[in-house]
């Protein structure tokens, strides 16, 4: 008996009572109604069972012909992720038939009633916690895939995490205050996503690449303590862990020095960790400053639960025999590397594939020691004395048994070289610690980095981060060189100043970055002047920074979390995408929607525009 599918719809009558993860041994007898998704139909000697299914879980439901013959007819018609109502009595489920995997397990619903809510076409992949299913596929559908379990775990945290934050922020005074979404374009470092004024002819609003700017004027209006979770927009290159519009908890504070940021900052990283994971972190965090992170471990954002920390054996191996160090050291180049302990008896294979690993890594080539009770051994140690041999065992506190890697490399690319190839070595020989939770503070970044393709420097966090206070004499003497030179070179001294600059690494993945602003009209000119924005150009972009600054701004400094990023490392997911409900692709595209998309010749015309 086909139900008929052209009468009205409605819930009335048919609203739940229970969620479908709620029924327990303690509700048998007790008549019930739920609503939600069939999970699956399997017909078993007469009578049929589905789960079903909402975003507190499964619950069985039963359709038996001798308990009801004419729901159990409409029964017969249902399909995965049809949307019912269904109403019964709760039983304790046949000894041995308990499903200890669910904690509905113990009971069933023995179906009295049933209402087709609507009916769904086959999806185009199963609503399973693992399916082998393209990600282009899933984000196309995203409706279907939100309702698979992992995904709505994910957002159940991401949730979680969100109202932590703000409950910790609110128990400190934090007020959270909205800042615009259609702002002036002053780029931070990344491009800006622009949308054209339908008002004025010929300008543009950005869409805030954070609020940067708006936090620190709200510290000159005397909001000592502000934080929003707000989305950014930045038009740049995506990755697994970068997505073009994303979440930062965004926190700015006046009259503060370095250590009420990390205080604060590793306060909220500590209730999560608590809430999210019952794991006690230690705080305060261990701190690095940017040089020894780059000289040790070759990245800003260093994952220290293995070692392999890197060393300088340039002054050991100086003047050895070995031809290919002694002339990369004397054109400058650098000899290092690091000690992988305990695989002194890896395989010529495995040696060849290190130095494919090194190679993709950025090195030319790989030279090893195996260390031995014989000492170092290497198709070219016959090349180096006896007592450079013994200094490099003693540099890299070689054992018997380990194995020391070495490149060569120009000073400015080795660190980096190395740091890659040293996170893939430690991959490659499964070094880390999955359990193991490093965080870190790395501060005293450089004020700015070199930019080749502009010939100038650019700020290495952005243009409002206040310099050392030591290192403000630099800016003179870079703007000094400068005049001198009539141009920017990379030898400026400018180079050497640091930063009131600090990110939070965890596990090797920058969930925090921020500083110590500028607050003073006259240096924050002087900077913008050491970035090659002349006193125009600062006038026209940040002219209404440089005004409020004139009105009495307190001293301030903030940090922004990567909120999407911490969520994904909460989660324990691979891709930033899978905490976020609708994701861009890696080309920015929403496959669901399809944005972005075309628009009328009328809307172009209306915003002045013309594509060519
Ligand atoms: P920053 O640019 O370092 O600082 O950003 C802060 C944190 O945001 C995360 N993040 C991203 N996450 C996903 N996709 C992206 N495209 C992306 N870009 C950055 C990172 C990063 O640590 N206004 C300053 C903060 C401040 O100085 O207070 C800022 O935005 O986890």
């Amino acid at each position: 008996m086909k139900q008929e599918m052209n009468e009205t719809k409605t819930l009335r009558g048919k609203k739940r009572s229970h969620t479908c993860g709620e029924l327990r041994a303690k509700n048998v007898n007790k008549i019930v109604t739920l609503n939600g998704w069939v999970d699956g139909r399997r017909d078993l000697g007469g009578v049929i069972f589905i789960d079903l299914r909402d975003r507190y879980g499964k619950t069985q439901v039963v359709f038996a012909p001798q308990h009801n013959q004419q729901v159990y007819q409409i029964a017969k018609q249902l399909r995965s992720e049809d949307v019912i109502a269904v109403s019964g009595k709760v039983e304790r489920r046949p000894d041995g038939t308990e499903n200890k995997s669910l904690p509905t397990g113990e009971v069933e619903v023995l179906a009295d009633d049933l209402l087709i809510l609507n009916e769904s076409e086959t999806p185009p992949f199963p609503i399973e916690d693992e399916i082998e299913t393209s990600e282009d596929l899933r984000l196309k559908y995203r409706y279907l895939d939100l309702r698979r379990r992992q995904m709505q775990e994910n957002l159940v945290i991401r949730h979680k995490m969100a109202q932590l934050v703000r409950r910790y922020l609110d128990s400190l005074e934090f007020l959270e205050i909205e800042t615009p979404f259609l702002m002036k374009s002053t780029p931070e470092g990344a491009r800006d996503y622009l949308v054209p004024s339908r008002l004025h002819h010929g300008k543009f609003y950005a869409l805030p690449q954070s609020p940067q700017t708006y936090k620190q004027i709200l510290m000159v209006s005397g909001y000592d303590k502000y934080f929003q979770i707000v989305k950014c927009f930045r038009d740049e290159d995506l990755r697994a862990d970068r997505q073009p519009e994303f979440t930062q908890i965004d926190i700015e504070m006046s009259f503060i020095v370095e250590e009420d940021i990390y205080e604060m900052a590793e306060g909220l990283v500590k209730n999560l960790f608590k809430e999210v994971k019952g794991i006690d972190i230690q705080t305060p965090f261990p701190r690095m400053s940017y040089d020894q992170a780059m000289t040790r471990y070759g990245s800003d954002k260093p994952d220290l639960r293995f070692g392999l920390e890197i060393q300088d054996a340039t002054e050991i191996v100086k003047g050895s025999q070995f031809k290919v160090f002694e002339t990369a050291i004397q054109n400058g180049n650098l000899v290092c590397g690091f000690n992988l302990k305990k695989h002194a008896g890896v395989s010529r294979k495995q040696i060849d594939e290190l130095t494919e690993v090194a190679k993709s890594s950025g090195a030319s080539g790989l030279v090893y020691f195996k260390s031995t009770g014989e000492g170092l051994e290497s198709p070219v140690s016959k090349h180096f004395s006896a007592e450079q041999l013994s200094n490099l065992r003693k540099m890299f506190e070689a054992h018997d048994g380990d194995l020391i890697l070495l490149i060569t490399q120009q000073q400015r690319q080795i660190f980096q070289t190395l740091g890659q190839f040293r996170l893939e070595t430690a991959k490659k020989f499964d070094l880390i610690d999955q359990k193991k939770n490093s965080l870190l503070w790395v501060t005293d970044f450089p004020l700015v980095e070199w930019s080749e393709d502009e010939r100038r420097f650019v700020a290495m966090h952005h243009p409002f981060t206040s310099p050392r206070d030591e290192d403000v004499r630099i800016l003179d003497e870079a703007l000094n060189q400068s005049k001198t030179k009539k141009r920017w070179t990379q030898d400026n001294p400018l180079g050497s100043a640091r930063a009131r600059a600090y990110d939070l690494v965890w596990n090797g993945n920058e969930i925090a970055g921020g500083s110590i602003r500028i607050f003073h009209p006259e240096l924050q000119s002087k900077m913008f002047k050491c970035l090659g924005i002349s006193e125009e150009e600062a006038e026209k972009k940040f002219g209404f920074l440089l005004e409020a600054f004139k009105y009495g701004a307190p001293p301030h400094g903030g940090i922004a979390f990567g909120f999407d990023r911490l969520v994904m490392l909460f989660t324990g997911s691979k891709s930033i995408r899978d905490v976020i409900a609708f994701p861009k692709t890696a080309s920015a595209v929403s496959l669901m929607d399809d944005a972005p998309g075309d628009v009328s010749r009328e809307q172009l015309m209306e915003l002045h525009l013309k594509i060519i």
